[in-house]
């Protein structure tokens, strides 16, 4: 059983402090909801490490918004619709078309600069969008440029207090709602943080699998963190594996952006055919779940690790222009992508569900909220459109605020910290976590690939959860470090994942089931849902 706290404390004699809105987390949701809420709010941003770092730093591809003449808001509503393979929330989906442009020009206004053609925005495409409608910056480095404009916004921001290496343990909740969180400082020592609301915006979970686009800090704890508290978690067995990352002996699963399948690359395999024609009438920019299949299925009928991504037919100074980090990247390890085919496989790259919110951004649980890809909005159904999230995050950021700024900033919790009603909390844990921490996180990432990864079956899933539950002793344990805590959340996220994924017997967008490989709209048009206070699991039709 997964326990409500993952350490013993006490509020009365803990140092605690206060601020308007607490903010988990420096990506795009983290610093774009904080620089609105701190118009006319205090707020304090917690990031467990430097405000820099965060899966929107390396976001390569870029922002989709309806933003030239041509393309429309139904289209791009329908363009995410069909991705989302029939588990979006349509009324979700509306919001994100119609709001995303002004959202982005807001997001421009703050300094983010995006690339220009002929004095217009240059666009391009990626897979599954009927349009161009995909903004970049620096060419490959979107997500980069957003996070150097807000961070040096957020850094000078007067009602902004910034806490790096800071890591948020739980939520502290009572009968008002969600009033703060416990927090872990660099030496050791907790805080209890009061505030009037929290955000989540802790980003995502591709650290569960051993080979992700995703940085070192995406470890899930925002997931976890809510599901402790009693949080309504939705659809975590959906994960996007994204079909082209870098697959070369030395080199990490660095993201090789489907923009460059946008921009006329082929896939071959090892034996160099060409071999999307077989899969989908789309090929290269066919759905991403499609893709990276069918890359599989080349690998195993090729006995080979790899497949390539061929872009040699393109100018030499076209790539090196549209694609500068990627080729630097490449040219590092001696891959020369103007001349030599980059070898690529997939790699787990987004979470589509999350913490269920409404259109305000809004949990189940009183002033918490969560943006961005710890949350689930609807936005994404099983399949997120590629370069949904950055546009997801800034619009329902905004509207977050908007509710906030509705809510009556609270008082100082003097209810809890003059111990007016204890919520002191000793399980009396004492024993030390068992075993090599650094080992324990590399089985746990191996399961998840082997067992929970992109194609899945009930006997391969219920031994991936079986050899997790072997894990949860970490849970009666008593943690005194980050990275004790971390593991706790990689724990908990991963077996809800599996949990969902056994519980889902059919295939559909980024959950594929190879004992069920037919979508079955009959029985499983329905959204998984799951809450630790009422030890529930259950399904809700769209
Ligand atoms: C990419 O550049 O391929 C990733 C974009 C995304 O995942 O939205």
């Amino acid at each position: 059983m997964i326990p409500q706290y993952l350490v013993d404390f006490d509020l009365k004699t803990m140092p605690s402090a206060c601020t308007d809105v607490v903010i988990i987390g420096s990506g795009i949701a983290g610093l774009f909801t904080a620089l609105k809420a701190a118009e006319t709010r205090k707020v304090t941003l917690i990031t467990k490490r430097e405000l820099m770092e965060s899966n929107t730093r390396y976001a390569q591809g870029g922002i989709a918004a309806v933003m030239s003449e041509e393309d429309s808001t139904a289209e791009h509503v329908e363009d995410t619709l069909i991705a989302g393979a029939g588990l979006c929330r349509p009324e979700a989906v509306q919001v994100l078309a119609e709001e995303g442009p002004a959202a982005v020009r807001e997001l421009m206004a703050l300094g983010a600069e995006f690339d220009q053609e002929d004095g217009r925005l240059a666009l391009t495409k990626e897979g599954a969008h009927s349009h161009r409608r995909i903004l970049h910056a620096h060419g490959d480095a979107t997500g980069y440029e957003i996070v150097r404009a807000l961070a040096a916004k957020a850094r000078n921001h007067a009602n902004i207090k910034l806490l790096e290496h800071h890591y948020v343990i739980d939520l502290v909740q009572d009968e008002l709602g969600c009033r703060g969180v416990l927090v872990q400082r660099p030496d050791g020592e907790r805080l209890y943080l009061q505030s009037t609301a929290v955000v989540l915006c802790s980003g995502g979970a591709g650290q569960l699998y051993r080979y992700t686009t995703n940085p070192e800090v995406a470890t899930a704890d925002g997931l976890a963190i809510a599901y402790r508290a009693g949080a309504v978690i939705r659809d975590a067995e959906f994960i996007q594996f994204h079909p082209t990352a870098l697959c070369y002996a030395g080199a990490p699963r660095f993201l090789i952006s489907e923009a460059v399948r946008g921009e006329g690359a082929v896939l071959r395999n090892s034996r160099g055919e060409r071999f999307m024609e077989k899969y989908h009438p789309q090929l290269e920019l066919a759905p991403r779940d499609v893709v990276a299949r069918a890359i599989v299925s080349e690998m195993e009928q090729t006995h080979a690790q790899m497949v390539y991504l061929d872009i040699t037919h393109e100018q030499p100074e076209v790539i090196r222009h549209r694609f500068p980090t990627i080729y630097e990247t490449c040219l590092s390890y001696g891959l020369d992508m103007t001349t030599d085919w980059i070898p690529v496989a997939p790699a787990a790259h987004y979470m589509m569900g999350g913490v269920r919110t409404n259109l305000d951004g809004e949990t189940n649980i009183p002033r918490l909220f969560a943006c961005g890809e710890v949350s689930s909005t609807g936005v994404h159904g099983a399949n997120r459109l590629a370069s949904n999230s950055l546009s997801e995050a800034l619009v329902f950021g905004s509207r977050i605020v908007k509710r906030i700024k509705e809510l009556a900033v609270l008082p100082e919790q003097v209810c809890i910290s003059k111990g007016n009603g204890s919520n002191g909390y000793d399980t009396g844990r004492t024993a030390e976590p068992a075993g090599d921490l650094a080992e324990r996180k590399l089985n746990l990432q191996k399961t998840m690939v082997r067992n929970v990864g992109l194609r899945r079956t009930g006997a391969l899933l219920q031994e991936g959860l079986e050899g997790l539950k072997r894990e949860q002793g970490i849970f009666q344990a008593k943690l005194e470090t980050a990275e004790q805590l971390e593991f706790a959340n990689m724990l908990t996220s991963s077996l809800l994942i599996a949990q969902m994924a056994l519980q889902r017997q059919e295939s559909r967008g980024g959950h594929y089931r190879e004992d069920y490989p037919e979508r079955n709209d009959e029985e499983w048009r329905k959204h998984q849902l799951c809450r630790r206070d009422q030890q529930l699991l259950e399904v809700q039709s769209v």
